[in-house]
């Protein structure tokens, strides 16, 4: 397991905030952009705070206000706006271009996707090679475009032969990407965004074009799995390793569940899942344990 809950806002989107700050340092900008209502908006308030720059988080107006009280802690603007992702998307970009800011959402700043080839680069010098699976939620597609690349850059260079098989997951609930991969679409179309876990809760996978793209060219694969299940697994990994995560956090680990028992990852294959956020923060999920016997 790769635990990104440890980072310093509690997710993998540090890694992206992190190369957006410095580049809008290095560009002159005025400050950054972010589309989110979670954890891109938590790293991007943070680390521009960091760095002194003026950051600017759009959420929407159901955003938790515990996180939007987060923003504003570190020093960030807030605006809310509604509609369709896309919608949103396009809106988010016509403000930053008018306010000189540079736009950190991802997967349209390739800047941020960029930083998160650093968790694909660890998990090869952590591991010492490149195992034969990845496992990782789906949302947006910073996550999957950003292992592809830094698999791929390790590769090229001749230090493993080993590509991993790229598995994607996403709940029932929002399924979009992986109805895609199955149907053989190139690109996602728009479903249901109906589940608990926030991170990958969304209508559509903007960059499904290249995620799918992704998954195919690694042979890999895309499974959906139900909330039901995602939960069980955050209640596993509390309660056998210790570790809390979100949500969305625990869905590689149930959708590896799901890909064992189908006989997709076989017995003898060696996989790493990235455990993408922190359970620290928010509601606790789940219950306790039967005790049986003495306490
Ligand atoms: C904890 C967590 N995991 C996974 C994801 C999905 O990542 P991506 O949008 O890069 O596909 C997100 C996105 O917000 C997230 O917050």
């Amino acid at each position: 397991m790769k635990n990104e809950a440890i980072n310093p806002t509690g997710s993998f989107k540090d890694r992206m905030a992190a190369v957006a700050v410095s580049r809008a340092l290095a560009d002159g900008h005025d400050g950054l952009l972010v589309v989110s209502s979670g954890n891109m908006g938590s790293a991007v308030a943070t680390y521009s705070a960091r760095a002194r720059l003026p950051a600017t988080v759009v959420v929407s107006s159901n955003a938790c206000p515990d996180r939007v009280a987060q923003f504003r802690l570190a020093g960030a603007k807030v605006v809310t706006l509604d509609g369709p992702d896309p919608v949103k998307m396009v809106a988010a970009a016509q403000l930053a271009r008018s306010e000189g800011l540079l736009n950190v959402t991802a997967p349209f700043n390739p800047f941020a996707p960029e930083g998160v080839r650093t968790v694909g680069y660890e998990i090869w010098t952590e591991f010492g090679e490149l195992p034969d699976w990845v496992v990782v939620p789906v949302g947006y597609g910073s996550l999957v475009t950003g292992l592809f690349g830094a698999f791929q850059d390790i590769v090229a260079t001749g230090a493993s032969r080993n590509m991993p098989r790229l598995a994607a997951v996403q709940s029932t609930g929002s399924p979009s990407l992986v109805r895609a991969f199955e149907r053989g679409l190139e690109a996602a179309t728009p479903g249901p965004a109906d589940s608990v876990c926030s991170g990958i809760n969304q209508e559509v996978t903007i960059a499904s074009v290249q995620v799918l793209r992704a998954l195919r060219a690694s042979r890999g694969t895309a499974v959906a799995v139900p909330d039901a299940d995602i939960l069980a697994a955050l209640e596993l990994l509390a309660w056998t390793e210790g570790i809390l995560v979100e949500p969305t956090g625990a869905a590689a680990i149930a959708g590896l569940s799901a890909l064992r028992r189908d006989g997709v990852i076989g017995p003898g294959e060696v996989v790493v899942t990235v455990l993408t956020g922190t359970g620290i923060r928010g509601k606790t999920w789940g219950r306790r344990p039967e005790i049986s016997g003495t306490e």
